[in-house]
């Protein structure tokens, strides 16, 4: 049995890699759906159903555990999938399997509030005192994911998303630091003229993002705190398999990387965040 890893293509490796620090000797198993990347300009019917095969390919190699590596499908499909198919599908296969989102990790290091606390009192806007700025793709934005569950637990926060919709593709392409530079600060300026000044705080809240975490700290004022989002996955996921042994993460070290796209070699942009040539199988 293995821990499942699923992205629309390479963002999800940002997670991936801090749980492999986290669980040196589990077995993982990644799929990045590349013949389908990028996810965050889809309608949400198709983003449940690649969601929904990604997940039907990684238990079929073994996973046991899915961690959706991926905002738009955590914020688009997870719930469906978690109601409408896992039930049954437990059923069919006859073996505990569970999938896990990374929205609710990210949201409890934002806000400090656990998930299971609601409902705290509406602070009127003009009375909240920090900001904090998330950037991701157009349906994690449309879902107003963020601005809804940080809105539940901290309503003295300001929550402002700044869609980001060619981002994902040029990183999932490997594009040239020039290129992602300008469009970082681009989303970084238009995020600060939609506040009114520069966030507290920022979410990198695509995993793409994060491959390119630098160029945002480049060009947000200096010292502005990133909430990290693959730091705060790893962590709860950790916490939640140890108190679900029904879920073994395996004790070989095994790592497997499958792609829908083409098989082979990624982009050297991938490669030098990665620290090392890495090779995609075909799923
Ligand atoms: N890495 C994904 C996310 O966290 C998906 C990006 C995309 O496919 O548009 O949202």
């Amino acid at each position: 049995m293995s821990i499942g890893v699923f992205d629309s293509g390479v963002g999800g490796l940002t997670v991936h890699r801090m749980l492999v620090e986290r669980m040196p000797a589990a077995d993982f198993v990644y799929l990045a759906d590349q013949a389908n990347a990028p996810y965050g300009g889809r309608p949400g019917e198709e983003i449940v159903a690649l969601t929904r095969s990604g997940c039907e390919t990684l238990f079929a190699a073994g996973a046991n555990l899915i961690v959706l590596a991926c905002n738009t499908a955590s914020a688009i499909a997870l719930r469906t999938l978690q109601q409408t198919w896992l039930p049954d599908l437990r059923k069919t296969l006859g073996r505990p399997v569970n999938i896990l989102g990374i929205i609710v990790p990210t949201i409890e290091a934002a806000t400090g509030v656990p998930w299971s606390q609601q409902h705290a009192a509406a602070v009127p806007p003009a009375a909240r005192r920090e900001t904090v700025g998330i950037f991701s793709t157009p349906a994690t934005t449309a879902s107003e994911v963020y601005e809804i569950e940080m809105g539940k637990r901290r309503p003295d926060l300001g929550v402002t998303s700044e869609p980001c919709p060619s981002l994902a593709r040029l990183i999932e392409n490997g594009a040239g630091a020039v290129e992602l530079a300008t469009v970082v600060e681009n989303h970084v300026m238009a995020l600060r003229t939609r506040i009114g000044r520069a966030p507290d705080r920022a979410i990198l809240g695509c995993t793409h993002y994060e491959i390119v975490a630098d160029m945002f700290r480049a060009a947000l004022p200096p010292g502005t705190p990133l909430i990290h989002q693959p730091g705060a996955t790893a962590d709860a996921i950790c916490v939640y398999l140890e108190r679900h042994p029904e879920y073994p993460a395996g004790t070989d070290g095994t790592r497997r990387f499958l792609t829908t796209g083409t098989p082979g070699k990624q982009s050297p942009l991938v490669e030098a965040f990665w620290g090392a040539p890495l090779s995609f199988e075909a799923a």
